[in-house]
């Protein structure tokens, strides 16, 4: 009987592509994937530090892990990933929890076919790389989805923001050859993907053989087929007037774009070492609205940065007022050990927590206006799941929506007509 494989993954889409790959290898081996995770061989977590509640979440998940390996010694564990990659963590989580088979990083996934033949034949080993190395290409990949499918175009990040951990665990920017890039998507477009997206910690930075990142869209969208791109994640000081005007001019380039602000004050901005101002951000929304007035916004806002005032956050509502995000993604700033925000003046819990209460509430009645205005209109829509009889798809500005057919599929694109807003949420009937 075949090898059994559980792999529960933290953080970004990155990492959820990243989990295709650890699947993709174990698929190659002969493993199989286990229908409950208290049954497979190996139990594999894919880790994410960006902020300290992911890291109480693998911990609580280890804890459970313990039981079950005390239960079934042949169990095999392996973590890998952004909080592995840690200074420190590998050590510490080797006395921590010493029931661990293997550690490894975020640079060395690609040699996790020859860890597993180590650890199945009784090792019990770290493994965690200083620096990335080149980018390797053509590992085996178990993609999770049928309709949509991830696909990297860079790794790292040079920015160094002040509160961020991803420049440390996941080393400098780096893209892969454009080449490499078009023949993925060529070949999912082939498998009949629909939903194609483009991952990386700053997308608008890809340079590679001469080629920058307005230039690569523009390639792929020339990819016969009926599918359309998105991707993510621009930085504000980095997205350019050429990637929106390609988007513009270009069929198959989603009119959707997460654009990141963090924080509406300039001094907080500054701090954060984000390299923009609030008013050059409002010049880039202004932008993508002139060429794109459909556009779909999302945003990621953090509130509590070290020293921010209630005037510096009252700035960030203003932002949010003023952009009106279809989706915004807001977070607590938490400390990370070693990035520079972490020996600042901090903020206090109770500030923070009543800060993002307020952001919520705020977002939530914009989202619901905005849900609103949608009523009467027709989208096309990516039929994307399909849920006790209902249908479920999202636009290409990234909107979710339920709707009733008689002939929608899963990966079938379908006109829908908006008929209902509740709570931000839409619901149509296909026309
Ligand atoms: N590369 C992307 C962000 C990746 S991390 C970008 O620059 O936009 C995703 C989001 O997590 C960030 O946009 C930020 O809002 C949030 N984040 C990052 N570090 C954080 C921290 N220390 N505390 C809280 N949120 C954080
Ligand atoms: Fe982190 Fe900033 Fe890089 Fe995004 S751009 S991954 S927030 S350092
Ligand atoms: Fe992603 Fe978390 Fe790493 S957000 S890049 S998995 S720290």
């Amino acid at each position: 009987m075949a090898f059994t494989y559980y792999i529960k993954t933290y953080g970004c889409q990155m990492n959820a592509h990243e989990s295709e790959k650890l699947s993709g290898i174990l698929t190659s081996k002969g493993f199989e994937e286990a229908s409950d995770k208290q049954q497979a061989d190996i139990i594999v977590l894919n880790t994410c530090c960006i902020r300290e509640s992911a890291e109480t979440h693998v911990l609580g998940n280890l804890g459970i892990i313990k039981k079950y390996k005390e239960h079934n010694p042949n169990l095999k564990v392996a973590i890998c990933g952004c909080m592995t990659q840690q200074r420190g963590v590998a050590d510490r989580l080797k006395k921590r929890c010493p029931f661990i088979d293997l550690i490894f990083g975020t640079h060395n996934l690609h040699k996790f076919s020859e860890y597993v033949d180590r650890v199945f034949g009784g090792e019990k080993f770290t493994d965690i790389w200083e620096a990335e190395g080149s980018i390797e290409e053509g590992l085996p990949m178990k993609r999770t989805g049928t309709t949509s499918a991830l696909v990297n175009i860079m790794y790292g990040c040079d920015n160094f923001c002040s509160y961020c951990i991803v420049p440390y665990v996941r080393g400098r920017e780096r893209s892969r050859k454009p080449g490499n890039i078009i023949h993925d998507v060529e070949n999912l477009v082939g498998q009949g993907y629909k939903e194609i997206t483009l991952l990386g910690q700053n997308v608008n930075s890809y340079f590679c053989d001469g080629i920058d990142f307005a230039t690569l869209l523009d390639k792929l969208s020339d990819i016969k087929g009926d599918y359309w791109i998105k991707f993510l994640t621009s930085h504000p000081k980095d997205l350019s007037e050429k990637v929106i005007e390609v988007i513009a001019n270009k069929e198959r380039l989603a009119h959707f774009i997460h654009l990141p602000i963090q924080s509406g004050s300039n001094r907080i901005l500054e701090l954060m070492n984000r390299k923009y101002t609030a008013e050059q951000y409002l010049q880039k929304i202004d932008m993508i609205k002139r060429y794109l007035p459909d556009a779909g916004l999302s945003c990621d806002i953090m509130v509590g940065f070290p020293t921010e005032t209630e005037d510096d956050f009252l700035l960030t509502l203003d932002i949010v007022e003023k952009v009106r995000y279809t989706n915004l993604f807001s977070f607590i700033y938490s400390r990370r050990s070693g990035t520079p925000a972490d020996k600042m003046e901090q903020v206090d819990e109770k500030t923070k927590k009543e800060r993002i209460d307020r952001l919520i509430k705020k977002q939530f009645t914009i989202a619901q206006e905005l849900a609103n205005s949608n009523i009467g209109k027709i989208y096309k829509v990516l039929c994307d799941d399909i849920c006790e009889n209902k249908f479920i798809g999202k636009t290409q500005t990234d909107k979710k929506i339920t709707f009733e057919s008689d002939k929608a599929r899963l990966g079938s694109f379908v006109n829908v007509k908006v008929t209902q807003a509740t709570n931000s949420k839409l619901y149509g009937t296909e026309v």
